[in-house]
């Protein structure tokens, strides 16, 4: 039970990576508050896992939902007031919520563009300016943040997503130089291509072309990602900082 007595927040927990990152923390025991766009997700990630801890939504280690675009600055700020009002303190803050609008930069629309990188870039942000009072004060925290291969080694098709995701790198970089000395570590996790409803709607054609590209041979599972985000979110990371970490199966080295 790595994380007993700890509280965490997970974006985008309602389905994916975040859903399965949402899972682990709270099978190690930690309590979570499951954050997504949409209430009814977000609720049915937090009542698994209440159902799985046999904890009521009234217990003291229930896991708890939240509805929320984490673009949307003043309503971010209003959830992590909430958050830190229901749990007392943040430990560990996951922000995995992110989204694709695929196209040429050519003609790719300003919304399309916006929309990634308020969503991938400015909802990190924003959620982390959210909870960082209460981790300076009580001089302890693990933010990490998912970004992608993407950010590191760019992708036609993708300059939006790239983009939010390069961002997300440089973010956590210097937030991690800015927190050290509180020893709150922030690092992020850079997956490769992970089997989820992101990556459903790709062409068999183009799935093919990715999985001769990963020297492991098989796409990774949202599980892989969460195994990457226990270990940094835990005391055996506690001198990690500043890092990418790929979970790619050897797609970028
Ligand atoms: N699947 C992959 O291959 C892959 C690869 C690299 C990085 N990633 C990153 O991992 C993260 C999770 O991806 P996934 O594959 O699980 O995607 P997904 O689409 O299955 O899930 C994304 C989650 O984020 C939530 N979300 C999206 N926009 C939001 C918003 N504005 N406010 C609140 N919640 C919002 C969604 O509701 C959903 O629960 C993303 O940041 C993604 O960019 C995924």
């Amino acid at each position: 039970m790595r994380f007993e007595n700890q509280n965490a927040i997970v974006t985008g927990a309602g389905r994916g990576i975040g859903q399965a990152i949402a899972l682990r923390l709270a099978a190690e025991g930690a309590r979570v508050a499951c954050v997504s766009r949409t209430e009814e997700n977000a609720k049915r990630i937090a009542d698994e896992i209440n159902l799985i801890r046999q904890c009521g939504p009234d217990s003291p280690n229930s896991a708890k939902h939240y509805a929320v675009d984490v673009a949307d600055h003043p309503a971010v700020q209003k959830i992590g007031a909430q958050i830190l009002q229901d749990f007392t303190k943040i430990d560990i803050l996951v922000n995995n919520a992110g989204v694709t609008r695929d196209g040429l930069a050519m003609r790719m629309s300003v919304e399309d563009w916006d929309a990634v990188i308020n969503t991938n870039l400015r909802g990190a942000f924003n959620f982390t300016q959210s909870i960082i009072r209460g981790m300076i004060k009580q001089r302890s925290g693990r933010i990490i943040n998912i970004t992608s291969v993407i950010g590191l080694i760019g992708n036609a098709g993708q300059t939006n997503y790239a983009a939010s995701k390069a961002g997300l790198i440089g973010f956590t970089k210097s937030l991690a130089r800015e927190l050290a000395s509180r020893s709150i570590t922030v690092n992020a996790i850079a997956p490769g291509f992970i089997t989820t409803d992101m990556t459903a709607g790709l062409s068999d054609e183009i799935k093919k072309t990715i999985q001769s590209q990963i020297p492991l041979g098989k796409t990774g599972t949202s599980e892989d990602v969460a195994n990457a985000v226990a270990f940094l979110a835990s005391a055996e990371a506690s001198y990690i900082t500043g890092q990418v970490l790929c979970v790619d199966g050897g797609m970028v080295m």
